[in-house]
C-alpha cells in the first residue's frame, strides 16, 4: 500500500478546486488495491475527476484508478468485443476505436474522464449513450476484494444513471469495461448541428467524431483553461401536464422524448438561460457564457461557492418554472 498523506487534489479535478485528501493512492495494477478494512479510513474512488465538485477536504483515502490497457477480446462477423481498463482516458479509447474503424463510440468523442467512470453515469452525447455499446464490466467489491462481472441488465442503466449511482454507490472499483462495437457503422447524425457541419461530405465514423469534437469545443469550456465539470445539472424529466402549462407561457421551450411514461425531458440549460443566469459571474466562479448548464471556476474559486451558486440556480428555476433540476456531478 503506497498511501500519500495530505495530498492536494487540485490537479486531480477538472474544476481545479483545492482540497486535501487525508490519504491518496494511485492504483496502477489490480494487486495494488486492498480490501476496504485495510485502509482504516473511508474510501472514495477517483477517475480523472471530471464529474466531481470538491466542497471541502476529504477525511478519507482517495483511490485513483490508473489501470491501463485496451484489448480486442473476440470478434464475429458483425461485432468486436473490446476490453478497456478502467483507468484509460475515455477519449483516447474513442480515438483508438476510430483509428481501427470500430463503430459505435464516435458520437461520444471528447467526453472527459475515464473508461471506468463512464458506465457509472451512463455518459451520453449527440444521441448515443454508453449503454448502446456496453457489453459487460468487471468490478472489485471493496469490502471483500472479490471481482464480479456485471452484465448490461445488472447495471440498470438510465439517463445519466446506473446501479453504481444508486444502491451500489461507492461499493465497487470498476477495473475494466468490455464494449461491443460494430464492424458496419450505423450513423447517428440527427442530433443538433452534426448534419450541418458534415454537409455533403461522405459519412464515416471519423467525420462524425470530428464534427462532435468541433461542436463540443465550440460550446464547452476546456477544463485546462477554465475549470468545469461539463453539465452541472441533469436535464429534468417532467410530467406532460406541467410541460403543457410551461409551453403555453414559453412556446420556444424545447423537449425530448423519454422512456418514462407521461413525461418529457426538457433542457436545463434553456431554463437557466431564460432565468438570466447564462454568463453571470460571481467573483471567481460563474455560469459559462456559451452553455448555461456548465458552471465554471475562473481560478481560485471555492467548491463551496460553486455549490452555493448551484443551489441558488436550483431555487430560482423552481420558483420561476416549478421544475426541480438536480446536479449531475457528484458532490464530495
Ligand atoms: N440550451 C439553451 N441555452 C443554453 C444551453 C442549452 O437554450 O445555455 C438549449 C439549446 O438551445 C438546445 C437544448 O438546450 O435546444 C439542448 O442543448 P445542448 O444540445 O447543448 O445539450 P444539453 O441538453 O444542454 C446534453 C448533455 C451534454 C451533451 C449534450 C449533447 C446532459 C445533462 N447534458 O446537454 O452532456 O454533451 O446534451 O448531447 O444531459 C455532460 O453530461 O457533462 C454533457 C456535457
Amino acid at each position: 500500500m503506497k498511501i500519500i498523506k495530505n495530498q492536494s487534489l487540485k490537479k486531480f479535478n477538472t474544476f481545479g478546486l483545492e482540497s486535501l485528501a487525508a490519504g491518496f493512492e494511485e492504483i496502477v495494477k489490480i494487486s495494488d488495491l486492498e480490501i476496504a478494512a485495510n485502509y482504516d479510513l473511508p474510501i472514495k474512488i477517483l477517475g480523472e475527476g471530471s464529474n466531481i465538485l470538491l466542497t471541502g477536504d476529504i477525511e478519507g483515502v482517495v483511490i485513483k484508478n490508473s489501470l491501463k490497457g485496451i484489448n480486442i477480446l473476440e470478434e464475429d462477423s458483425e461485432y468486436l468485443y473490446i476490453k478497456a481498463a478502467g483507468g484509460e482516458n475515455w477519449h483516447k479509447f474513442v480515438l483508438w476505436c476510430i483509428e481501427r474503424n470500430f463503430a459505435g463510440v464516435e458520437n461520444l468523442s471528447l467526453i472527459p474522464g475515464t473508461v471506468g467512470a463512464a458506465p457509472i453515469q451512463n455518459i451520453g452525447a449527440y444521441g448515443v449513450e454508453l449503454k448502446d455499446i456496453f457489453y459487460e464490466l468487471e468490478a472489485i467489491e471493496l469490502s471483500s476484494g472479490i471481482t464480479k462481472t456485471f452484465s448490461w441488465s445488472d447495471c440498470r442503466f438510465g439517463y445519466r444513471d446506473s446501479i453504481f449511482k444508486q444502491e451500489l454507490k461507492g461499493l465497487y472499483f470498476i477495473s475494466s469495461v468490455t464494449f461491443r462495437l460494430s464492424k458496419e457503422p450505423i450513423y447517428k447524425i440527427s442530433y443538433g448541428d452534426i448534419q450541418n457541419i458534415i454537409g455533403d461530405r461522405p459519412l464515416s465514423i471519423k467525420i462524425i467524431s470530428d464534427a462532435v469534437i468541433q461542436i463540443r469545443s465550440s460550446k464547452l469550456p476546456d477544463p485546462k483553461i477554465i475549470g468545469n465539470a461539463g453539465s452541472f445539472f441533469k436535464n429534468p424529466v417532467i410530467a406532460i401536464s406541467l410541460f403543457q402549462s410551461l409551453i403555453e407561457k414559453h412556446p420556444s421551450l424545447p423537449s425530448y422524448p423519454t422512456d418514462i411514461e407521461n413525461s418529457v425531458k426538457i433542457p436545463a440549460g434553456w431554463l437557466i438561460e431564460q432565468a438570466g443566469w447564462k454568463g453571470r459571474r460571481i467573483g471567481n466562479i460563474g455560469v459559462h457564457e456559451k452553455q448555461a448548464l456548465v458552471l465554471v471556476n475562473y481560478g481560485n474559486g471555492k467548491g463551496k461557492e460553486i455549490w452555493q451558486l448551484a443551489k441558488d440556480i436550483q431555487a430560482d428555476i423552481f420558483s420561476k418554472f416549478a421544475v426541480n433540476i438536480e446536479p449531475e456531478v457528484n458532490i464530495w
